[in-house]
């Protein structure tokens, strides 16, 4: 089989968020099972300032977008199995971020019009293209379109993927002829239009044929309003094409023992490393260098949907706990005075980096005995696997991803491999960190165990990728 995984962001050659993580490691997955799987994005300048060297010029063309003739260049790079296509438009893409410009509309509509138009171009038919949030949603869209007219496109199937729901491209209904365009049966029909505006990620559930989201409980969140940004009824509506698989990560890429961001590399069966690292951390971070005392760590975008309130309404309160808080992260002014504020008053106790480092990051997972996520909605998350990679034990609330992942510890007979707490509540939250400190403190060799058995999970990407390829194959028979 021939699979297009069609993406805005992969790692290791542009991230912003999650998504950059999951096209970065699964298609791989997906290829080592003996298909052709080929992934395409845009050329971002930070791609090709960084990459430029390696990459192969395949070819240009011009790309229709409503009125508007686009030069589209095609760079191709053969890498772990996977073939990589960078589509070009410098005016589109030669600019330092990825997102948050105003014409973002214009540029993703161009780059899914750039896909769906190379399609015949490029040197193997595939039989799915993957796309994966608002960004590639007009995919799906386009490829339909073109169907109506093109032999070609008629056995094209499609597949998108919501990794946030909350990000769904919306844009005023002017747009669908203009802008992307598109016949405005596409808007008056209904397939487009959501709240009298354009709702791309909309048009995408309803168009493509199999619709997935990142965990088995996201999926299922999706069909209630708290979870789902006002798509509730259009998540139902698909439910019988709607999959939940749940996100793996890069097992290679994320272990502790060949990190080399690490102070000193350790292993389920070599331990030592880890009381290094934890040192090295407390010391880097301005911490007291205390060994027994838990350092309870937060990666993570400040942003209020990963649960922050929670954690500011009850500082103080587990802070009377003998415990450390390291926190790395950027986002919103208040979460990020709070977190300086927090600093200045517990110092020695709380350590605060605002901004991003993936190398800090990595320190801190090593260093980490807890990591705390309590988020108030949370598709997959990847953090809290790493932490259990890392033997960092997760403390999380049970959403998304996070409950798929982490399974709570039962005193009485030893299972789980985190904690947990149901409701979005800060007295919870802050009851279950000191439920973790407390088994942390008072019964080491249990918190060992635990510890050990979140280290041991498998959370390759070999069983979702499977699961993937069941999906496609479904749809293309
Ligand atoms: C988004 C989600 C996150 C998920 C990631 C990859 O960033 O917020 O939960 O892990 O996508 O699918």
């Amino acid at each position: 089989m021939n699979i297009l995984y069609v993406t805005s962001e992969a790692v290791p050659f542009c991230k912003t968020g999650g998504l950059a993580d999951v096209a970065g490691s699964l298609p791989q997955s997906l290829a080592a099972n003996g298909d052709r799987v080929s992934v395409i994005l845009p050329l971002y300048q930070s791609v090709a300032d960084a990459w430029r060297d390696r990459l192969h010029f395949e070819r240009y063309t011009y790309v229709r977008l409503a009125w508007r003739s686009l030069y589209c260049g095609l760079f191709s790079y053969e890498r772990q199995g996977v073939t990589w296509y960078f589509v070009d438009n410098e005016q589109y893409f030669k600019r330092p971020e990825l997102y948050g410009y105003y014409d973002d509309g214009e540029r993703f509509a161009f780059f899914c019009r750039a896909v769906t138009e190379l399609l015949p171009l490029l040197p193997e038919k595939p039989d799915v293209v993957h796309c994966n949030d608002w960004q590639t949603a007009l995919v799906p869209i386009y490829i339909h379109d073109e169907a109506v007219r093109e032999e070609f496109y008629k056995s094209v199937r499609t597949v998108i993927t919501v990794h946030n729901i909350e990000y769904q491209g919306r844009y005023g209904r002017e747009t669908v002829e203009d802008l992307f365009g598109l016949d405005a049966g596409w808007f008056t029909g209904g397939t487009l239009a959501f709240d009298g505006d354009v709702n791309l990620l909309k048009g995408a559930i309803v168009t493509a044929d199999a619709v997935t989201a990142v965990s088995p409980t996201y999926a299922e969140e999706l069909k209630y309003a708290y979870f789902a940004h006002g798509l509730e009824s259009v998540m139902q509506m698909v439910e019988g094409k709607l999959h939940g698989v749940l996100n793996g990560i890069d097992m290679e890429r994320y272990d502790p023992a060949s990190d080399p961001n690490l102070t000193a590399n350790y292993s389920l069966r070599r331990m030592a490393g880890k009381a290094k690292d934890k040192a090295a951390l407390q010391r880097m971070m301005g911490l007291a260098e205390r060994k027994d005392t838990p350092v309870v760590a937060m990666v993570s975008r400040l942003v209020s949907h990963k649960g922050l309130d929670l954690v500011c309404e009850t500082l103080d309160y587990f802070m009377e706990k003998d415990m450390q808080l390291v926190v790395l992260g950027k986002g919103d002014g208040k979460y990020e005075s709070f977190f300086s504020w927090a600093q200045a008053k517990y110092p020695g106790r709380v350590a605060v980096h605002l901004g991003y480092s993936e190398s800090l990051a990595m320190q801190i997972y090593a260093g980490a005995d807890l990591f705390l996520m309590p988020s108030k909605s949370e598709p997959c998350g990847l953090s809290q696997m790493i932490a259990m990679r890392y033997g960092a034990v997760p403390i999380v609330r049970e959403t998304g991803g996070l409950k798929d992942t982490v399974h709570a510890y039962e005193a009485w007979n030893g299972a789980g491999n985190g904690f947990s707490f149901t409701n979005y509540n800060a007295g919870d939250m802050c009851y279950v960190i000191g439920e973790a400190v407390d088994l942390y403190h008072q019964k080491p060799e249990a918190y060992k165990a635990l510890r050990k058995r979140g280290m041991a999970e498998d959370f390759s990407w070999a069983r979702s990728a499977k699961k993937y390829r069941e999906i496609y194959d479904s749809i293309c028979k």
